[in-house]
């Protein structure tokens, strides 16, 4: 995965474009938050060749397509992706979608066994991720609100299918609640860290929440 450059003329201004886009795009990545996934896995080690991975609000696939690039050489683990919106990366035989709200499905169907139905496929993930981001409204508090109702749900569900030893990433707003959602993550995970990934738009709220090996 080559990195994006970004110019001088550019840096620290809104770009929709943005190096990052541009980088992606060429890549056939379907969205420039790849290298965001990218940069917190070779800082936390999170997602290992043969690692069952759950991708909450995976649509439209980049990091799915990551998912897809680590455990290809393995042959052994897998993904599951799930999200209200169709995929648009198509994908190999490891990686599954199922199209659904998050609060609407049934935690204890979401084991990779259940979700696969498939013999063989373990009961327990070894990696959740969450990028899943609401329908902003534009009203901050709101919108804060909604995400972390997310995070929330993101969390129990890790909390419900993680193996012991797993490792959760979760995107968050800063500000609204984040605190006591960082408190509640140290309280499942070993170890928890706060990463602003440099793909991250200078004015956006968005940071990700990483718990490293479920207790
Ligand atoms: C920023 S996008 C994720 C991008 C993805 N990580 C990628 O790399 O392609 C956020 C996604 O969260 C999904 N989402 C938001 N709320 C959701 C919910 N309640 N259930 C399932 N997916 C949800 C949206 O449909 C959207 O596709």
């Amino acid at each position: 995965m080559s990195k994006p450059q970004s110019s001088s003329k550019t840096k620290g201004r809104y770009e929709r474009h943005d190096a990052y886009y541009h980088a992606a795009k060429k890549q056939g990545f379907m969205a420039r938050s790849i290298f965001k996934l990218e940069e917190i896995d070779k800082d936390f080690s999170l997602i290992k060749p043969d690692a069952w991975v759950l991708d909450l609000g995976c649509s439209p696939g980049s990091w799915l397509q990551y998912v897809d690039s680590r455990i290809a050489s393995s042959k052994q683990g897998g993904a599951v992706g799930v999200d209200m919106l169709p995929l648009k990366a198509t994908f190999g035989p490891y990686i599954h979608f199922i199209n659904a709200d998050i609060f609407e499905v049934d935690i204890s169907a979401l084991t990779p066994n259940a979700a696969i139905q498939m013999p063989g496929t373990p009961l327990f993930f070894d990696v959740v991720l969450s990028d899943m981001a609401p329908n902003t409204s534009g009203i901050k508090s709101l919108d804060q609100d909604r995400s972390m109702a997310l995070c929330e749900h993101a969390l129990a569900i890790a909390e419900q299918i993680l193996r012991p030893g797993g490792n959760f990433c979760v995107k968050v707003l800063e500000g609204g609640g984040m605190q006591a959602f960082v408190k509640e993550c140290r309280r499942i995970f070993t170890d928890v860290k706060i990463r602003r990934p440099k793909g991250t738009r200078v004015a956006s709220m968005e940071t990700y929440v990483v718990g490293l090996k479920k207790k």
